[in-house]
């Protein structure tokens, strides 16, 4: 019988060999290869039996921390037993770094911690050990890229936790498609789950993933593992956003924050200072905005820039804001408040490579682009919260308290706000509440 066989992706054609194009839908591309089924047990299996609600027992995690408080909090917590944990990202933005003082603290902590190392040798990984002084002897380093020997190997060792970097790097021996293809990354990572739920051993992967998301791999892993968090960040800033993107045993959404310095990665407690750190004050064109991400208030620097009228088309460019969310701003900016933008171009930058996408950023933008036009800063001290419907009206935004405690903590004394928190009271910032897009604009003195 064959060891592995190819299904296609599309719809399910089986087949003992591959090819470029499906011989039965004909899509292209889409044989992947799998293990070949084991033969089913002959007799029946036994009958299961549902269980009444009430004696269904509440499951009592105990979370083992990970040593680095912003990665415990983008977990919920800490890890949870047998929990699979997907950390995707580009190359050089720091998975490594994160996994190795992850590693070194939980094994300072006790717990043996096994790090197959698929990509690097280990001459490698101790160079880079040795920047974050690692030293802890309970931190076992195995460099392996057979999937069931790294398995057979972290059971021997007793490990309590194993790390896996990456999983593109390692292949199981019995396919023969060669490693970081879809069908060695599903298998390997399935085989990896396996360890988790049967020995309560939890299992951190590492994925690289590029911009355009060309390396598929660790997307078709989603839905097989407990928790994906990507590490973001580019190469010119220090830092680095841990986001939990999926978690069945947290919130998904959470952010943790990161500094990368000579040393490593450092937590941020308190990131709204970094993202303003270098902000041009009093400059047209920069508004302030007190974002959510997760469950924590972040203030963020959205610039933007408005050019003179162009020849042909005028240009639209933003960068961590959605360009149709733009688009509609600029519309409603030009029809309901008279503001002439439809001939110029407009670009939209939130600082620091964040990326915001909830509609409370809104009103930033807006008060941004029309600070910019203008040529007249927004004042010194205010923050901008509000959704803009098409007709111009100022929506209101969640977590609004949440918001103004944090632009207070940070020095914000006065906030434009949608008219329906009028009775918000925080103290230190004053409220400028407003119905309309054009009561913003003069609230700012920018009508
Ligand atoms: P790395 O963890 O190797 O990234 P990944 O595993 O995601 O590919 O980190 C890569 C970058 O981080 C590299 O450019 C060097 C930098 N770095 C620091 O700036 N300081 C440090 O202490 C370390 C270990 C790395
Ligand atoms: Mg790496």
């Amino acid at each position: 019988m064959a060891r592995s066989i190819f299904v296609c992706q599309q719809c399910g054609y089986q087949s003992a060999k591959w090819y470029g194009r499906c011989p039965s839908c004909d899509a292209w591309e889409a044989l992947v290869e799998e293990p070949a089924a084991p033969p089913r047990p002959r007799g029946a299996a036994p009958t299961p039996s549902p269980r009444p609600y009430p004696e269904v027992a509440a499951a009592d995690v105990v979370r083992t921390s990970t040593g680095l408080p912003e990665f415990d909090r983008v977990l919920g917590g800490g890890l949870v037993p047998g929990a699979v944990i997907l950390i995707g990202g580009e190359p050089g933005v720091g998975k490594s770094t994160l996994l190795l003082q992850s590693a070194s603290a939980l094994a300072e902590g006790g717990c043996t911690v096994l790090y197959v190392t698929g990509e690097e040798s280990p001459a490698q990984l101790k160079l880079r050990g040795e920047r974050l002084s690692v030293r802890s002897d309970r931190l076992l380093v195995l460099a392996e890229t057979d999937v069931d020997a790294a398995i057979e190997a972290a059971r021997r060792a007793g490990a309590g936790v194993v790390l896996v970097d990456s999983i593109q790097a390692v292949r199981c021996g019995d396919l023969s498609s060669v490693p970081g293809s879809v069908g060695q990354v599903r298998e390997s990572a399935a085989r990896f789950v396996g360890l988790a739920k049967a020995t309560g051993v939890p299992v951190i992967l590492v994925g690289h993933v590029t911009k355009d998301g060309s390396i598929a791999g660790p997307r078709t892993l989603e839905h097989v593992v407990d928790t994906v968090v990507q590490f973001e960040g580019d190469r010119h800033h220090a830092h680095r956003i841990l986001r939990a993107q999926k978690n069945r045993f947290g919130p998904s959404d959470e952010i943790g924050v990161f500094s990368m310095g000579e040393r490593g990665l450092s937590g941020i407690a308190n990131p709204s200072e970094i993202f303003l750190a270098e902000r041009a004050e009093g400059s047209p064109g920069s508004a302030v905005l007190a974002a959510v991400e997760g469950s924590r208030p972040l203030l963020v620097e959205v610039q933007a820039l408005v050019g003179e009228p162009a020849h042909g088309s005028p240009r639209r460019t933003s960068l961590g804001i959605d360009g149709g969310r733009l688009a509609l701003i600029l519309a409603v900016l030009q029809r309901r408040a008279g503001l002439d933008l439809a001939s110029r171009d407009v670009f939209v930058n939130v600082a620091g490579g964040l990326t915001i996408d909830e509609p409370a950023s809104d009103l930033a933008v807006a008060l941004a682009a029309a600070s910019s036009l203008a040529g007249r800063p927004i004042p010194r001290g205010f923050t901008l919260l509000g959704e803009i419907g098409l007709a111009g009206e100022v929506r209101s935004v969640s977590r609004l308290d949440a918001r103004l405690k944090e632009a207070a903590r940070v020095g914000f004394d006065t906030a434009i706000v949608p008219a329906s928190a009028h009775d918000v009271v925080v103290p230190g910032v004053s409220l400028r509440p407003v119905r309309h897009l054009t009561e913003a604009l003069a609230a700012a003195s920018l009508a």
